[in-house]
């Protein structure tokens, strides 16, 4: 528990008071499993928008909506009586990844538990522990003050993890009535060791699939191997060329967009306390491996990847099989740094993929979407703010960093609804977002409410830290 006061006493008071109540309300939201990318599950996940809506709607917000978009519904609410105050647009997404393999979860995905200051369950920590805290947040400052000291507008998404369909297209049509004067998007982490953190930058997203493809059916390799192409072996050689053993990336004009950073970025980035030996152990590798001539920091956050995601066609059995496979398959991602654009570079991957394919097979390679890259101000006012109250809460000033992973809609809050983007996150490295045994450190759950809390009286304030 943080064991400062930095919200007010009688937030503080209100929290210390309603512990359990918040865990067992945290845990009925886990419970829901709301995976947006398995079509079985399309009604968890209107019923995990209900129940987030309901508890909005408890905690005193207003205009309570669960709204339809093209896919999965976006639940809406606000609070809009703090008059000359700033306004906020708080993002997160209530909706989770896949569980699979079952096998490997120590207590079941969505049987919410409690283990050693964790709670351990699918999306604990992406997201809907962070939503939570939004919402613990919200009804904080209400049962105690009954006003907000900011403007806030919150969106919470359901199809982050299946590519944040329809997303876009919501947020265009209602543009005005999502007006703010910042983005607050609570879905990255701490830094390594659990320092607290705002992430200045997002990768991107590329994700293509590769389909080669040579006979009608399987051929006996023995009537017909010399005389056919293979569509496994063309497609290795295919994946083979795309990257070099230096890292580099070969598919022509990849790096055209790529913005390097300064050397005043590099050298930010080099002072970060990073634990190279503790990062490895904690990833469960034996080597660390990537572009000649980056820092593993770099090199996960700041430089675009290729990555084959899954590979399969052929005979997998046991024992052997004398084939030759009718067809071959891999998906293929490329994570994206500013300013790449996933659908040029999808192009240029295409084309590319096209033009070394071997003869003597059909290759087709389609789109299977993407996001695009995102940088957010280190030095705005609402940054700052931001990184008063998470110094307040947690007792130690939050490093800038810059993240691997990709929140499509960061970019689109700059570029559709103009707004600068804070990246506000409290999730614990290590924390198996996407894997079994996804946890959430109590500590930074709880943080995270005052923190949240905290930055909007900051927010309130000019930025000197004198009241508006
Ligand atoms: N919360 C993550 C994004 C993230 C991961 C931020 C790691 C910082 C560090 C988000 O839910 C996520 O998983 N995004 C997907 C995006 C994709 C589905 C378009 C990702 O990064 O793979
Ligand atoms: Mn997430
Ligand atoms: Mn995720």
């Amino acid at each position: 528990m943080p064991d400062r006061a930095a919200t007010s006493p009688s937030v503080e008071q209100h929290l210390d008071d309603t512990r359990d109540a918040r865990l067992e309300s945290y845990k009925d939201f886990l419970r829901i499993p709301s995976i947006s990318a398995l079509p079985e599950h399309a009604a968890d996940v209107r019923r995990a928008a209900e129940w987030l809506a309901d508890t909005l709607r408890s905690a005193g917000l207003e205009h309570v909506a669960v709204e339809e978009t093209s896919r999965h519904p976006v639940v809406y609410a606000d609070w809009l009586h703090a008059e000359g105050a700033p306004t906020a647009l708080v993002y997160g997404h209530y909706d989770v990844q896949p569980v699979d393999p079952l096998e490997l979860w120590t207590s079941p995905p969505f049987e919410p538990a409690v283990v050693d200051g964790r709670m351990l369950a699918r999306g604990a920590a992406d997201d809907k522990g962070q939503v939570h805290a939004h919402a613990m947040a919200a009804a904080a400052i209400m049962t105690t003050r009954g006003a907000f000291p900011i403007n806030v507008k919150y969106v919470f998404e359901g199809a982050e993890e299946s590519g944040s369909d329809g997303l876009d297209e919501w947020l265009a049509t209602h543009r005005e009535r999502l007006a703010a004067d910042v983005a607050i998007i609570s879905d990255t982490g701490f830094f390594e060791g659990n320092i607290p953190a705002i992430t200045v930058s997002l990768r991107g997203l590329m994700y293509g699939q590769i389909d080669v493809v040579g006979s009608a059916v399987d051929l006996h390799s023995g009537g017909y191997g010399g005389a056919v192409q293979n569509p496994a072996n063309a497609l290795a050689q295919i994946l083979a060329a795309l990257k070099g053993p230096d890292g580099r990336i070969r598919i022509p004009g990849f790096y055209d967009a790529v913005v390097a950073l300064t050397e005043e970025e590099r050298a930010a980035m080099a002072e970060l306390p990073f634990d190279e030996e503790a990062y490895r152990r904690e990833s469960h590798i034996g080597e660390l491996v990537g572009e000649v001539g980056y820092s593993t920091l770099e090199r996960r956050a700041t430089r675009p990847t290729l990555d084959v995601n899954g590979l399969w066609g052929g005979f997998q059995g046991e024992g052997t099989k004398t084939i030759i496979p009718a067809h071959a398959h891999a998906k293929v991602s490329c994570r994206l740094v500013a300013t790449q654009d996933p659908i040029d570079v999808f192009e240029k991957f295409r084309d590319f993929v096209l033009e070394i394919a071997p003869p003597g097979v059909d290759v087709t390679v389609t789109d299977l979407g993407g996001g695009r890259p995102s940088r957010t101000p280190i030095d705005h006012p609402m940054t700052r703010a931001a990184a008063r109250a998470l110094e307040a809460t947690f007792g130690r000033a939050p490093v800038f960093t810059r993240e691997g992973g990709s929140i499509p809609v960061s970019a689109s809050f700059e570029s559709i609804l103009g707004l600068p983007v804070v990246l506000l996150g409290f999730a614990q490295p290590h924390e198996n977002a996407h894997a079994p045994d996804e946890w959430m450190s109590l500590e930074n759950y709880e943080g995270a409410i005052r923190a949240i809390v905290g930055t909007f009286d900051e927010m309130a304030k000019r930025d000197d830290g004198t009241p508006e």
